[in-house]
């Protein structure tokens, strides 16, 4: 494969099939320069017709084709993130520039200083004659509410205040499903204790237990860890979302208290599965390791437009999903005999669906008070197809990993198409979508009338998409999380 086929396999990633033969589909990749000549002609024309607005993310993709030099360079792939911090005072927009990807070391001479300067994140700078070039234009373009075609805070000031309204509502529903720190399960419960004596005992235990568990198994297991492990993601996500952010970082306001005390609750999550892969001996621990940290860098990009009527559909689907999927593992591990790890999987399964219980309790509400508005969104999102969170997972060798680790959990039945299908309609059932009659426009009744019949449509994609995978040739490929062992996906 050469690099064009390589970045065009990198932009059909992006590309959205209702007949995708695993059930997460990926946003559509913004309009990007792909080589050094079209991010020049960036840096002399402004960007957008629709230039950013306060928090807006310009994401750009580069790709810096090899040299004739010797022995041939690898090819250079850089994600360039603008992050617009300060749309109030021109000056103080910062620039991050965050290296993604395939790349590998560069021989070029070191950045200047003020390229290196807005390189973070522990990323490897780009060499100064390669080094990403950025509009001008794009750091002093006013504000609006579009960036590369990207909408930002699509939900209009006046509906704010539906959320306002509903902080008491939020406080006396939404706040009881939390449940007290003190009456929480936590990590040490599940793991051997470290102080005991019989720690040694205890981890071999857990290591002969382990030693049952096939190898797909654990990519299925790291994969969800790893998504769990990008929770700071999530809540940066959840404190995008206009009317609900927690302004303060320590705010009393109900939307809040919740985001803050729901991070918590997940932040367990990916804590014990890490710990008992680690114990378990079974999984290339650095590797996993640097796929987090390449994941939190990555971000993810859900289409929720800051929007809570979005934000909210995309949580109540996602909660329901994670459930699903961490009920499976469950399920699997008890089915190969490890009962502990089997526990484990099924007690933040219940987590989820406290988490899904609560999402969605805030979209009935929404249904009450703005039926239109809601359904508009639900539709909205459905359209779009729920990404997983952690679509932009990679290892910085496998571009192809979070595809191939979810047709490995499809393959499993962890998470599959079918389970998506009968999501969305547990979520027809579950907001009486039906039903919804009054307060709707005609848009709203078309809308409406899309959901209602999705669960059916998806159904029968996934039956075609199942039949083709059955003349297909069974297809490998190795996962770095377990030493490069191949894996049917
Ligand atoms: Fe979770
Ligand atoms: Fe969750």
């Amino acid at each position: 494969m050469g690099p064009d086929d390589w970045i065009h396999a990198k932009n059909e990633r992006h590309a959205m099939s209702p007949e995708r033969e695993t059930p997460w589909s990926l946003p559509q990749a913004p309009s990007c320069p792909t080589n050094p000549q079209d991010a020049q002609e960036t840096q002399d024309s402004p960007v957008s017709p629709t230039p950013p607005r306060a928090e807006t993310i310009a994401v750009c993709t580069h790709r810096f084709p090899p040299t004739s030099a010797a022995p041939p360079p690898p090819l250079h792939i850089y994600h360039a993130v603008l992050l617009l911090a300060d749309p109030r005072d021109q000056r103080r927009r910062t620039l991050t520039l965050v290296t993604d990807s395939l790349v590998q070391p560069c021989r070029s001479r070191a950045p200047s200083a003020s390229a290196s300067a807005g390189w973070r994140l522990g990323a490897r700078p780009p060499p100064a004659r390669r080094q990403c070039r950025v509009s001008a234009a794009v750091l002093t373009a006013p504000v609006t509410t579009s960036v590369r075609g990207r909408v930002t805070h699509s939900m209009p000031p006046e509906k704010a205040e539906v959320f306002r309204s509903l902080e008491g509502w939020a406080g006396r529903s939404l706040l009881p499903l939390l449940k007290p720190v003190e009456e929480c399960w936590q990590p040490s419960d599940f793991l051997p204790d470290s102080s005991s004596e019989m720690f040694e005992h205890d981890v071999r235990e857990l290591r002969a237990r382990a030693a049952g568990l096939p190898d797909e198994y654990f990519v299925v297991l790291v994969g969800d860890m790893i998504t769990e492990e990008a929770l700071p993601t999530y809540q940066t996500m959840i404190n995008t979302l206009d009317g609900v952010r927690d302004e303060t970082g320590a705010s009393a306001c109900p939307w809040a208290v919740w985001t803050r005390a729901w991070t918590a609750e997940e932040n367990r999550h990916g804590d014990i599965l890490g710990k008992y892969m680690y114990l378990s001996g079974r999984v290339d621990m650095r590797m996993v390791e640097k796929t987090v940290q390449y994941l939190i860098c990555s971000g993810m990009d859900p289409g929720t437009e800051n929007n809570p009527y979005l934000g909210f559909v995309y949580t109540s689907f996602q909660e329901r999903a994670t459930a699903v999927s961490h009920g499976n593992t469950a399920r699997l591990a008890r089915a190969h005999g490890d009962d502990v790890l089997a526990r484990t999987c099924g007690t933040i399964a219940a987590d989820e669906k406290r988490h899904e219980t609560a999402y969605g309790r805030i979209v009935e509400q929404l249904l009450l008070l703005d039926p239109e508005g809601a359904m508009l969104a639900i539709a909205d999102m459905m359209r779009k197809r729920i990404t997983m969170p952690a679509h932009l997972m990679h290892d910085g060798r496998d571009m192809n990993l979070f595809d191939n680790f979810a047709s490995v959990a499809q393959r499993l039945g962890v998470y599959t198409a079918r389970d998506y299908a009968d999501i969305v309609e547990f979520l027809v059932k579950r907001w009486q979508l039906e039903n919804l009659e009054s307060g709707l426009s005609g848009e709203g009744r078309r809308a409406r009338d899309f959901v209602c019949g999705l669960a059916q449509r998806m159904r029968r994609a996934a039956e075609r998409a199942e039949d083709r995978a059955k003349t297909d040739e069974p297809r490998k490929a190795k996962f770095s999380w377990i030493y490069d062992r191949e894996v049917v996906i």
